[in-house]
C-alpha cells in the first residue's frame, strides 16, 4: 500500500469514531471502559460483542471476531479494504483524493477495454453465425440435443465458430479491429510464416465473463468427438482463470439470496444445472479450485458444495477444493452424483429435483475428506489405518476449533477402531509442528484445567510483551522449546519480537500485518487486564507455568502412547513408559509435584 493511501486511511480513522460507526449498526452500551453490545456477525441475545473506543477496534467474546473500524465496515458492508476506507471517507465528508495513474497504467486499462470489446464483438459474430446462418445448423442441433433451449444460449450468449481459418479475421477486420488486438484477445493466433489465422474453428463458442459479465475469454467444443474437446484462451494478463468462475455473472443473484454456491467442474454441467433451473451453479472450469475464486465466493455465498465428476480425478479435485474453500472461512460440503456421471447427464437424466437431492445428501467438507482417504487406503489392518490418520490429520488441523476437531476424531477413531487416545495424541504433535491450535479437548479431560491455566499463562504473557516489547527476547529459548497451544499466539510472539522499539507496541499497524486469526487473538490479548507491578515477575510466572503445562501434555501423550502399544502388543510401549517416567519425575523436580 503506497504511503498516501495509508496517510488517508489514517486521516479516515481519525474522523471516525469506532463507537459512533458500530453504533449505526448494534445497539452499544457503555459498561466500565468498553461498549457492549450483542455481536452483529453471530446470532446471541446476551451481549459478548465490545468496542474499546480508545484502542479503536471491537471484539466479540463469543465469536472472537475482531478488528478496527475499517474491519468492522468490510464485515458488516460485505466489501473489500478499499471500500471500507470509501464508505467511511464519504459518511464523513472527506473528499477521497484521486490516485495518479502512471503511463503504465493507463495504457493497459485502455488495452484491456479494447480487449473486451473485441471479445464482446467476437461473441456477437459467433451467436449471429450459430442463430442465423446455415454454418450454425449441426452446432445449433448438437445444443439442443443436449438440452440446451434458444433462452439458455441467449443468456450465456453462445455461438459458433465457422470451421475456417480467417472467418473471424475478416468479420472483425472490416469493423476496425487490427490483427495485433486480435492477437492479444488471444481469437487469433501467429502464422509459422507471418499473418495470423483464427484460433477458433468448428466449435461451440462459450464466451468466459468476469463478475460483471464482461467477456474477458472464450471456451470453444468440438461437436462430437475431436480433439481437444475443448479448446481455451491462453492466460493473460486480461484473462486470469483463477479470478474468475464462469456463469458467476448470471449465479450472482441466486447465491446472494441462497447465500449458497454449487460449484462444478465444466462449463457445460454449470449451463445444463441453469437450464434445469439451478440458478446458483458456476464453473471452477477444468478441476483446480484456487484460493482467488473461493474469496470471491466468500463475498456473495456463507456455503459452497462442490458437485465435482465423480472419477478419481474429480475425487480428489474435491478434496482439495474442501481445504481451499474452508481457508477464506466458507462452509463447505461436497456432493457426488452417482454411478459415474457428471452433473450435466445426472440432471439431463434424473431431473431437478433429484439433482437437489443429491446437493441435500452432500456430506461435510471434512466428512468426505475422511471418508476419500479412508477409500485410497487399505484399512483392514494397522498399518493401513496409522497411514490413513496420518494422511486425515492435516485435515483435522484445518478445523476452525478444538470442538470440530475433537469429534471428528471421536468419530474417525470408531470409523477405524482404534484408540480415539493414540489419534488424539497424533493430532497433537502434528499441531505442535505446524503450531496449530490443540489443547484440552483433543488432550484428556484431566489436563483440562491445568489447560486454562496454560492458556491463560499464554495470553498474560503475550499481554506483559505488548506492553514491554524488549522482554520478549529473554522469553524465545523457552517459547521455542514449549510453543503456543494457538499457531495465532505465536504469530502475536514473532511480530513483538520483531517489534523495534522501547515502547509499548502499536496496535493497529500490527494487526494489518497479522491477518484476520492473529487480529482477533490479539484483540483478545488486548482486552486482559495487565496487574500493575513486576512485569518481568509476571513474565517469569507465565512461562514457568506454560512450561509445566508443556511437561504435562507431553507426560499424557507417553502414557497414551504407552497404554495405546501395550493393547496392540507393540514393544514401542516400553520405550513411551520410560519415556512419561522421566517426564514425571522432571516435573517433580522442577514443580514439586
Ligand atoms: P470433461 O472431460 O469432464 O468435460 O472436462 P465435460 O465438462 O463433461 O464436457 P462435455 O459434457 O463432454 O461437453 C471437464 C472440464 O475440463 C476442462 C473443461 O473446463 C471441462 O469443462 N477441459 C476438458 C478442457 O479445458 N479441455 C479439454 O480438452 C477437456
Ligand atoms: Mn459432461
Amino acid at each position: 500500500m503506497s504511503v498516501e493511501v495509508n496517510d488517508f486511511k489514517e486521516q479516515v480513522r481519525s474522523h471516525a469514531n469506532i463507537v459512533e460507526v458500530v453504533s449505526g449498526y448494534v445497539a452499544l452500551k457503555k459498561k466500565g471502559r468498553k461498549h457492549w453490545g450483542c455481536c452483529p456477525f453471530h446470532g446471541e441475545k446476551t451481549p459478548s460483542f465490545t468496542v474499546d473506543e480508545e484502542k479503536g477496534f471491537f471484539y466479540c467474546f463469543g465469536c472472537h471476531e475482531a478488528g478496527d473500524v475499517f474491519k468492522f465496515i468490510m464485515k458488516s458492508e460485505n466489501c473489500s479494504f478499499i471500500d471500507a476506507v470509501k464508505f467511511l471517507a464519504n459518511k464523513y465528508g472527506i473528499p477521497v483524493p484521486e490516485r495518479q495513474k502512471s503511463a503504465v497504467e493507463i495504457a493497459r486499462e485502455q488495452k484491456a477495454k479494447q480487449v473486451i470489446a473485441t471479445n464482446d464483438l467476437a461473441a456477437r459474430f459467433y451467436q449471429a453465425c450459430l442463430t442465423k446462418t446455415p454454418y450454425g445448423k449441426a452446432a445449433l442441433e448438437y445444443l439442443h440435443n443436449r438440452g440446451i433451449t434458444d433462452a439458455i444460449i441467449e443468456s450465456f450468449s453462445i455461438g459458433f465458430a465457422v470451421n475456417s481459418f480467417n472467418g473471424l479475421m475478416n468479420a472483425l477486420g472490416k469493423r476496425g479491429c487490427s490483427v495485433e488486438l486480435l492477437l492479444q484477445a488471444g481469437l487469433a493466433v501467429p502464422g509459422k510464416h507471418g499473418g495470423a489465422y483464427d484460433k477458433f474453428r468448428g466449435r461451440v463458442m462459450i464466451p468466459i465473463k468476469d463478475p460483471r459479465g464482461k467477456i474477458v475469454g472464450f471456451t470453444g467444443r468440438v461437436l462430437g468427438d475431436g480433439v481437444p474437446k475443448y479448446m481455451n484462451t491462453g492466460e493473460t494478463e486480461f484473462f486470469i482463470k483463477r479470478y474468475l468462475l464462469f456463469g458467476l455473472d448470471i449465479a450472482v443473484k441466486e447465491i446472494r439470496n441462497t447465500r449458497q454456491a454449487i460449484v462444478v467442474e465444466g462449463h457445460m454441467d454449470a449451463i445444463s444445472l441453469h437450464a434445469a433451473g439451478i440458478a446458483n451453479a458456476v464453473a471452477s472450469m477444468g478441476t483446480a479450485f484456487a484460493t482467488e475464486q473461493a474469496r470471491l465466493l466468500k463475498r456473495m455465498a456463507d456455503e459452497v458444495v462442490f458437485c465435482y465428476d465423480s472419477d478419481n480425478a474429480g475425487r480428489n479435485a474435491a478434496v482439495r477444493a474442501v481445504s481451499i474453500a474452508r481457508s477464506v472461512g466458507l462452509k463447505v460440503r461436497v456432493a457426488n452424483v452417482p454411478d459415474g456421471k457428471d452433473p450435466d447427464e445426472f440432471i439431463r437424466q434424473h431431473g431437478k429435483e433429484a439433482f437437489l437431492e443429491v446437493i441435500r445428501q452432500g456430506l461435510d467438507g471434512i466428512d468426505y475428506q475422511v471418508e476419500e482417504t479412508i477409500l485410497q487406503n487399505n484399512v483392514t489392518n494397522l498399518a493401513g489405518k496409522v497411514e490413513a490418520v496420518s494422511k486425515i490429520i492435516p485435515f483435522l488441523l484445518e478445523c476452525k476449533n478444538e470442538i470440530e476437531a475433537a469429534e471428528h476424531i471421536r468419530r474417525l477413531a470408531q470409523r477405524l477402531t482404534i484408540d480415539e487416545g493414540l489419534i488424539a495424541a497424533e493430532y497433537r504433535k502434528s499441531s505442535k509442528n505446524s503450531g496449530v491450535q490443540a489443547s484440552g479437548l483433543v488432550q484428556q479431560p484431566a489436563a483440562q484445567s491445568t489447560n486454562t491455566a496454560e492458556q491463560q499463562a499464554e495470553e498474560m504473557l503475550l499481554a506483559v510483551l505488548m506492553e514491554h516489547p524488549t522482554l520478549a527476547l529473554g522469553c524465545q529459548d523457552i517459547i521455542d522449546e514449549v510453543g503456543f497451544v494457538h499457531r495465532a499466539r505465536r504469530q502475536v510472539f514473532d511480530s513483538i519480537l520483531a517489534y523495534d522499539g522501547e515502547q509499548a507496541v502499536e496496535v493497529h499497524p500490527l494487526m494489518e500485518v497479522l491477518g484476520e486469526e492473529a487480529s482477533s487473538v490479539l484483540a483478545g490479548i488486548l482486552s486482559k487486564n495487565v496487574p500493575e507491578g513486576d512485569c518481568e515477575k509476571i513474565v517469569d510466572d507465565c512461562l514457568r507455568q506454560m512450561k509445566k503445562s508443556f511437561l504435562e501434555k507431553e507426560y499424557e501423550k507417553h502414557r497414551l502412547l504407552a497404554d495405546e502399544f501395550e493393547r496392540l502388543g507393540n514393544e514401542r510401549f516400553m520405550e513411551e513408559l520410560m519415556e512419561s517416567q522421566r517426564i514425571k519425575n522432571e516435573i517433580k523436580r522442577l514443580y514439586g509435584s
